[in-house]
């Protein structure tokens, strides 16, 4: 475990380092969970959107896209939900006044528990070596068991306030951090305040305050910009459920506790998609789009054993199937995409709300009703993270030394082909130049003429870059390069002319579709 969090602090500092991701108003000292995309950052991110826009709406004849504003009507925000229940349970501690999740504090006691009994079952295993039978010493060792005992009634309790009914039990949680006597990690005591709900939503004001503002919210999710123009894409696309909504978008949320870099924000960015069907159908179509997802995370060829869906349990009022992909992270399978079977819910609340009839006319049965909706929500951030953690990778080479290197799908990879003159002089960079000249409008191609070619090469094996061609003086006899591919470092005499087929079918977003077939 202590490597794996190791290779993500060095996850985090190569992003740093090699223009990737960048803290927010970092000269200013940073803003808490804000990130900017740098040079590199921003080309993967954007290949990661195209992967997705291009997978759902290209490739799905009933699926079309939009871009809805950030602003939007408050009342949205009432009838969906958000301003009354969008909410995190939050406790102060008085004596360091920092804020804390309070079911946050309830789950990291549960894992202390967790973390006790696994130790007491590791210096176990160390102790009796060969024969050691670990289902017999957790049935049997006290100590484990008295642990275990500990953890199961906790875990008990914190299920009973969670799912009180009328809503989280906010006095029980407060006993069960008193009763637990969970301290506050900065000032070490128990002086906390009352448990009380904090909604997630930022709010600004819209106009100015003489003419009368109102307050508006920064949307926390894109999809409700999907549901309010239901009636405007039916009618004008002529869409005949099911049928789908494809956007991509910023979204806003004031996450009392962010870690895990890029992995919580409170400004991130979602792909989201609403797919309208037939009620009835719909458990059908959550299947369908399980499978579909799953695919398509697959596709990049990661291995099927760091992906798994994680079924919900316990659903929010409104839905009636729900499920996350998680990805292997190195600090654990965590989620990346959220798949809901949402029912009418929302398209029924804004018909309320709004007063507008919010339905579909079915010609095949001459019947009108309001679609059913599976929702699939993925995090651009999150994508993105899990890509670079999965990529990154410190090499041992033959000759001793290491190299790191960014083994991203080709197709992700911000760069595509670096092309290198040997030296300065010669006609060698006009050479070179002209190579990129006729490549760039094919795919993303960078010149670089500083260092000698073996540190020039991990630099572009530092930023994910699947293909290196150095021009040299036989250039500019025979029109040949040396191609060197990032994976294997193999090197190969190539013809100029042989450059864009040799690469550009490997490098374009087509390729990984293709795995989808
Ligand atoms: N419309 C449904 C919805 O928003 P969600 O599970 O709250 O569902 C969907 O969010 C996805 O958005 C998550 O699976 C995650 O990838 C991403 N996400 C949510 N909150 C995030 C945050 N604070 N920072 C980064 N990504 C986030």
């Amino acid at each position: 475990m202590a490597q794996q969090e190791d290779i993500f602090k060095k996850v985090v500092s190569h992003c740093k380092e090699y223009g990737f991701v960048f803290p927010s108003s970092e000269i200013y000292d940073g803003l808490g969970a804000v990130y900017d995309y740098g040079q590199n950052g921003v080309e993967l991110k954007n290949n990661i959107k195209q992967y997705w826009w291009q997978y759902m709406v290209l490739l799905h004849e009933n699926i079309v896209g939009l871009d809805s504003a950030i602003f939007m009507h408050p009342t949205i925000w009432k009838a969906s939900g958000h301003v009354d229940a969008f909410n995190d349970p939050l406790i102060d501690n008085r004596d360091s006044k920092k804020r804390y999740r309070a079911d946050v504090l309830i789950e990291d006691q549960i894992a202390k528990y967790d973390e006790k009994i696994e130790k007491e079952v590791a210096k176990a295993r160390k102790r009796f070596g060969d024969s050691f039978d670990e289902a017999q010493y957790r049935a049997t060792s006290p100590r484990v068991l008295e642990e275990q005992t500990k953890r199961d009634a906790l875990h008990q309790r914190y299920q009973e306030v969670m799912n009180a009914e009328g809503g989280i039990d906010l006095d029980g949680m407060k006993q069960i951090i008193l009763d637990e006597g969970i301290v506050c990690p900065i000032s070490g005591t128990r002086n906390w305040t009352d448990v009380r709900q904090f909604n997630l939503m930022f709010k600004t004001e819209m106009g100015a305050a003489a003419e009368g503002s109102s307050t508006i919210y920064l949307r926390p999710e894109t999809a409700q910009g999907i549901f309010v123009n239901y009636l405007n894409v039916q009618k004008t696309g002529r869409m005949k459920v099911p049928f789908g909504i494809a956007q991509i978008g910023k979204a806003f949320r004031n996450e009392i506790v962010a870690r895990q870099f890029i992995f919580r924000m409170r400004e991130f960015e979602q792909m989201e998609m609403q797919f309208f069907v037939k009620p009835g159908t719909e458990l059908q179509w959550f299947d369908e789009w399980k499978k579909r997802r799953m695919a398509w995370h697959q596709a990049l060829g990661f291995g099927a054993e760091n992906y798994r869906f994680h079924d919900h349990d316990k659903l929010a009022h409104y839905a009636n199937a729900a499920t996350d992909i998680e990805f292997k992270m190195p600090f654990g399978f965590k989620e990346v995409e959220g798949i809901h079977s949402r029912t009418n819910f929302d398209l029924s609340q804004h018909a309320k709300y709004s007063g507008k009839k919010i339905e579909y006319f079915d010609p095949e049965d001459n019947t009108s009703y309001t679609p059913y909706v599976i929702e699939t929500s993925i995090g651009v951030d999150r994508m993105f993270l899990s890509i670079m953690c999965h990529s990154y990778c410190e090499e041992q080479l033959e000759d001793g030394q290491t190299r790191t290197v960014l083994r991203l799908p080709a197709a992700l990879a911000p760069v595509k082909l670096a092309v290198f003159p040997l030296t300065k002089k010669d006609g060698l960079p006009e050479k070179a130049h002209e190579i990129i000249n006729d490549l760039k409008f094919h795919f993303n191609c960078k010149y670089e003429e500083k260092d000698q070619i073996g540190k020039r090469y991990r630099r572009q094996d530092a930023i994910g870059t699947p293909f290196c061609v150095t021009v040299d003086n036989q250039t500019l006899e025979d029109n040949t390069v040396t191609l060197r591919y990032r994976d294997s470092m193999k090197q190969e005499r190539v013809n100029i002319s042989d450059l864009r087929s040799i690469i550009e079918d490997q490098v374009t977003i087509s390729s990984l579709l293709k795995n989808l077939k």
